[in-house]
């Protein structure tokens, strides 16, 4: 028997790159291509909705910022490792985007003179981040699901989750989706698919990710044969509420916010002494780790340390117009209004530099997928990601990809069909291994024991003795016979779909710290006690990590570089 579903174009993911790609392909291809979103939430639940502070592009050249401007602070913020190539695409596609969305009735921020209002972020050096209050991400959602709705050949198939991509001959032919609702694995046939599941989320446990932002697709690409760029680059934001992890945006700081220790100390001048709070998030969130290191912390409600993010200089005004979001977490999570109280932050696992490899259009070296968003590599991040550009990379390669997958399939591409044996095995792996079966140890506490491994094994600062460690944990946990859902329903087993997520983060987490380990050098939020310089010579290098039996094998390939030769960061 063949698919159970014939698309044309399929986007797995419904964040901001899965709809600004899944738009692009529908009007590429009106009245001529079906496009399919599967998404493992409900549209408006993917994670892109929590994206608070701003979207990076350069506006207004004549008033003094430059594309030149943008692309050397996305590079020097790369620590030199981004692919110039692609740091220039973006640059130059990003105002674009910005009037895009502003057309499609995004309700952006507005300056006195009715233009759209930007405002600083780290490491950029200009105030170049469009925002809509500090709820970015649910304004762009809002607007891009909005505009979706308007296409008849965009259809939507909510609480599905992709779980295995079929690849055949290096050409990809389709999908199995997991229905939660029914708990049936479905066979989708697609003639191209541009991939936008996300980061690898939840691999630590204290992390600005909502729970189902796990690294689903990443495992799926690296599974079907594609690399995974520089996964040992895992950004942490600096300002995470203390104890939920919530994100605090960088836009606090961009505002006028201070960081402050124990002492009442605005410490950043000793690490950071030009741009303080707005350096970029690798070395602010050194400084804290070192500040709480030297005894300069605060004794946290969950026994851990912290400092405080200090709004009170802003005034209530600015707080309730423009920070509104982050001023109704800090009531509601934390007991505190930042109008009154600093807020106790520490920083948290919050994005992954890497992802599945490819090329400056979003391809991967699989014909007909591409990746989009945190869960493909392009490279513009390199080694540090600057805050403000990630929702920017969404909607420039959700755009370029969309576009590409729809001319794919229109040119005529075609691929063997979907059948039955394309399902077999994880079909076999569900229903036989997992379902109704007991497991000998709590799947929740193996993701636990994960989670616990990452943050002290493979934190802000690493080095090979506690990394090594790690490593044996993840393959003992590898290993552990936790696979098993006592629960035999099929109807929305909720316990299923976070089995199948944890394997997937244990596999994820072994690639993260095998390219961690071969990386010896310290670049950008790669932060290596061991070795603690950056080494070009050596590592002026993006990680390729192959999936085999035995564990990811590791190439290594040079970046692109067009203009800037890499110097040391200072800020
Ligand atoms: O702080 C923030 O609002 C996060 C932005 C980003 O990660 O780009």
């Amino acid at each position: 028997m063949g698919a159970d579903i014939d698309v044309d174009v399929a986007i797995l993911g419904s964040g901001l790159a899965g709809l600004r790609a899944a738009i692009e392909a529908a009007r590429t291809g009106r009245d001529k291509l079906v496009v399919g979103v599967f998404t493992k939430t409900q549209v408006m639940r993917s994670h892109s909705v929590s994206a608070e502070g701003g979207t990076a592009a350069v506006l207004y050249t004549d008033e003094g910022d430059s594309f030149q401007s943008h692309i050397y602070d996305t590079v020097k913020g790369s620590d030199f490792l981004a692919d110039q190539d692609a740091v220039e695409l973006f640059v130059k596609k990003a105002p674009e985007e910005i009037l895009q969305l502003e057309r499609w009735g995004m309700p952006w921020a507005r300056r006195p003179d009715g233009k759209i209002a930007q405002r600083f972020f780290g490491g950029q050096s200009y105030p170049r981040a469009c925002f809509a209050e500090d709820k970015v991400g649910f304004f762009e959602m809002s607007t891009l699901y909005d505009t979706s709705l308007k296409y008849d050949n965009i259809v939507f198939y909510p609480e599905w989750a992709a779980v295995d991509l079929f690849v055949e001959n290096g050409k990809f032919k389709g999908f199995a989706a997991l229905e939660l609702k029914t708990g049936k694995i479905h066979k989708v046939s697609a003639k191209a698919c541009v991939l936008a599941t996300g980061g690898a989320g939840r691999l630590y446990s204290f992390a600005t990710f909502g729970y189902s932002s796990t690294p689903d697709g990443y495992y799926m690409a690296y599974k079907a044969g594609v690399p995974l760029k520089d996964m040992e680059f895992v950004q942490f934001h600096p300002t995470a509420l203390v104890p939920s992890g919530i994100l605090i945006t960088e836009a606090a700081r961009g505002e006028g916010g201070i960081l402050v220790n124990a002492k009442g100390e605005r410490f950043m001048k000793k690490y950071a002494p030009e741009k303080m709070e707005l350096g970029p998030r690798d070395i602010i969130s050194r400084a804290m780790y070192n500040e709480m290191a030297e005894g300069n912390g605060v004794e946290g409600p969950d026994g851990v340390k912290h400092l405080y993010l200090d709004l009170r200089g802003l005034g209530e005004e600015k707080i309730k117009t423009r920070l509104a979001g982050i001023r109704e977490y800090c009531m509601h999570l934390a007991g505190i209004d930042p109008i009154d109280e600093p807020i106790p932050v520490r920083p948290a696992a919050h994005y992954y530099m890497g992802g599945v490899d490819t090329n400056i259009y979003g391809a991967t070296q699989v014909a007909g997928l591409w990746a989009a968003g945190e869960v493909g590599c392009v490279s513009i991040n390199g080694a540090n990601r600057l805050g403000s550009n990630s929702t920017t990379e969404c909607l420039v390669w959700g755009a370029i990809t969309g576009k590409a997958a729809a001319e794919y399939v229109l040119a005529g591409h075609n691929h063997s069909s979907v059948n039955n044996s394309d399902s077999i095995a994880i079909e076999k792996h569900v229903y036989d291994e997992l379902l109704g079966k007991a497991p000998r140890e709590n799947p929740y506490d193996i993701r636990d024991q994960l989670q616990a491994n990452m943050e002290r094994t493979c934190h802000i600062y690493r080095e090979e003795k506690t990394m090594l460690e790690g490593l044996q944990t993840i393959r003992n946990l590898k290993q552990k016979m936790f696979r098993g859902v006592v629960d035999s329903s099929r109807y929305y087993n909720t316990n299923l779909m976070n089995v199948l997520e944890i394997e997937m983060m244990i596999e994820t987490a072994e690639v993260i710290l095998v390219s961690a380990l071969n990386r010896r050098e310290s670049r950008g939020a790669h932060a290596r006690l061991d070795y603690p310089k950056r080494d070009d010579v050596n590592f002026l290098k993006h990680t390729l990590a192959y999936y085999t039996e035995d564990g990811p094998r590791i190439e290594y390939v040079s970046p692109v570089i067009t203009e800037y030769v890499p110097t040391e960061r200072r800020y």
